[in-house]
């Protein structure tokens, strides 16, 4: 991965910023626990470098914004006040924060910063007008904040075109942040120039989600892995009964296109060798976590049962298939990960890749980032790179261009 350069706009690194006011673009959009407390850091903890990066090798004032989850209007549970706590602490420097976003509060705290304070915005969609990608709200975003550069960190949100990651460079100058480069050199240096073999891993439920993934997947990777729900698709397509499990109907379409793509690239006689569905599988009568894990053979799931995992004789077959050096790229967990009994094939995969060091593992975020952080001691440092990035590391990997980056300077 190393001597390329995949990032290809301006970062913090390119522009005369010393001691000026930096609006710093965060995805602060960390996951709650029932009780409305920060049920994962990582996103916060993430974003940590840059700040650093700012405030003490370039003696910036730092005024942060982000989104928390998807509010109609201003709400309490969904304050960033929360993370401001947890960010101080994680940064050990105050950490300022000022409950709104644009107006008066927000102008008289920005004005009166000294070099290397820190202040957080209150969330950003608390005004519709984030989402419009409003130039008018942008424009306050800019101007209340005193900023005189706008630092773009947020990986997670750039899929999308809203105010903080689009108009608002309309109004400053705009740069990438650290993280924003570590996702562009971890996951496009994978996906370029991957360290062969490269296998790709795909889960989750949905084949259209995917489908632009699993496309690059044909072109570029050497072996394709299906599982979670999308594999019960899949080895319906293939003739096996799967019982209850969840399956998307339609997609026969979509499925013939794939082996076509994949007979063309590796002949008919190793189709299933490029594209491994799970052989035998993981299965319950509902899904509980109570149900006990029966593991039977693909081709023997019974009416009433639900397929919730890969089994252990794929899983063995999956693990030699990938090998102990090369490059993994895993999107979407395995089986039913929320349930210990059918996350095995996650753990297995998680441990395999942890255990080789000479495997580039790249976790694209969402739900998988979730399992391998609550699965690693080493809060994502056992694999080369877990992202921050739910649909945008998606996007990233299918190829598509991110608004958020787009508008930065090059
Ligand atoms: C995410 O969690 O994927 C990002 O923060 C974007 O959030 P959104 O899907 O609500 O736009």
């Amino acid at each position: 991965m190393s001597g390329h350069d995949y990032f290809k706009k301006k970062t913090v690194r390119d522009v005369p910023i010393d001691g000026k006011t930096i609006l710093l673009r965060a995805d602060y959009n960390v996951p709650l626990d029932t009780s409305g407390n920060i049920a994962d850091d990582y996103r916060i903890t993430s974003s940590i470098p840059t700040i650093k990066y700012l405030v003490q090798e370039r003696g910036c004032k730092v005024v942060i914004i982000s989104h928390l989850g998807r509010p109609k209007g201003a709400d309490p549970h969904l304050s960033l006040k929360l993370v401001a706590g947890r960010l101080q602490k994680l940064i050990k420097k105050p950490v300022k924060f000022v409950p709104a976003c644009v107006g008066d509060k927000v102008s008289v705290a920005t004005k009166k910063m000294a070099a290397g304070e820190i202040i957080l915005l209150e969330n950003l969609r608390f005004h519709s007008e984030e989402e419009a990608n409003d130039e008018h709200f942008a424009r306050k975003l800019a101007k209340d904040s005193n900023a005189q550069y706008f630092v773009q960190d947020g990986f997670g949100v750039v899929h999308r075109a809203h105010a903080s990651t689009s108009a608002i460079t309309h109004f400053l100058p705009s740069v990438g942040g650290l993280l924003l480069e570590r996702e562009y050199q971890a996951i496009e240096g994978a996906m370029l120039h991957p360290k062969q073999p490269l296998t790709a891993v795909l889960g989750g439920a949905k084949i259209a989600d995917k489908i632009e993934l699993i496309d690059r997947f044909i072109d570029i990777a050497d072996h394709i892995v299906i599982g979670g729900a999308m594999a019960n698709t899949f080895l319906q397509y293939k003739g096996f009964a799967v019982g209850k499990s969840l399956v998307e109907p339609d997609e026969k379409t979509v499925i013939d296109k794939i082996y076509q793509d994949v007979a063309k690239k590796v002949g008919l006689d190793n189709i299933d060798n490029f594209l491994i569905l799970p052989s035998d599988v993981a299965v319950a009568q509902k899904v509980d976590k109570k149900q006990p894990r029966k593991e039977v053979e693909a081709s023997n799931v019974h009416d009433q049962e639900i397929i919730l995992d890969v089994g252990t004789k794929s899983m063995n077959r999956i693990e030699k298939c990938i090998g102990r050096e090369g490059t993994v790229i895993w999107n979407g967990p395995l089986g039913y990960a929320e349930i210990l009994n059918f996350a095995y094939s996650s753990a297995r995969l998680a441990l395999h890749l942890a255990k080789n060091p000479d495997i580039t593992s790249i976790i694209g975020g969402g739900d998988t980032a979730d399992f391998v952080l609550g699965w690693d001691k080493q809060k994502g440092r056992s694999f080369s790179h877990v992202s921050t990035g739910g649909g945008a590391s998606l996007e990233l990997m299918s190829g598509k261009k991110l608004p958020g980056v787009e508008a930065l300077m090059k």
